[in-house]
């Protein structure tokens, strides 16, 4: 078991910028770290699963030990099988607080020793979620502060689209 290594799971439909600092500062602390996509999320996606790991994997290209995979069921599963046990979430303040820990809480139960590390959104990225960029792209709104550059473009077309 590697103890250097950790999955950040969660939807990234479509990853913001809230999520990359997430990912680059676990990814300064662990040796390797694992983004996974989950697709059968309840709510239909904005995003298809290709698109959601392929941004990321774009907007992660400088960073070596960064992974995206896709994965369906259970986090804990997709922890056990790939032999992970540091989970690792963003919390934006309190409100995200009381569902983390009990999540945290559900997938200790489901496997025993499987951690959950916390990493606070900075200030300026902590008004930043994935659902505000759907609102505001739907709306025309600026996504520049909220989405990463490179793929700034392929968000605002992916609503142009619909
Ligand atoms: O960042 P998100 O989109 O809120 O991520 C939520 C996610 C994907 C981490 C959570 O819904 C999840 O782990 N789903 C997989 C199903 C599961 O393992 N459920 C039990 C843990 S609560």
């Amino acid at each position: 078991m590697s103890k250097g290594a950790c999955l950040y799971p969660g939807s990234f439909d479509p990853v913001t910028n809230g999520h990359l600092d997430i990912i680059r500062r676990a990814a300064a602390v662990f040796d390797r770290v694992v983004v996974g996509v989950l697709v059968n999320a309840d709510k239909r996606p904005s995003f298809t699963m290709e698109e959601r790991v392929g941004m990321i994997r774009t907007v992660c290209r400088d960073l070596p030990n960064v992974e995206a995979v896709p994965f369906s069921g259970l986090t804990a599963e997709l922890c056990r099988k790939l032999d992970i046990r540091v989970l690792v979430r963003g919390v934006r303040g309190a409100a995200d607080l009381d569902a983390e820990l009990r999540m945290a809480r559900v997938n200790a139960l489901l496997l025993p020793g499987l951690e959950t590390v916390y990493f606070g959104a900075k200030g300026e990225l902590e008004a930043v979620s994935s659902s505000l960029v759907r609102e505001l792209a739907a709306l025309g709104g600026d996504l520049t502060p909220f989405v990463p550059g490179e793929i700034l473009e392929q968000v605002r077309a992916g609503f142009r689209k619909e």
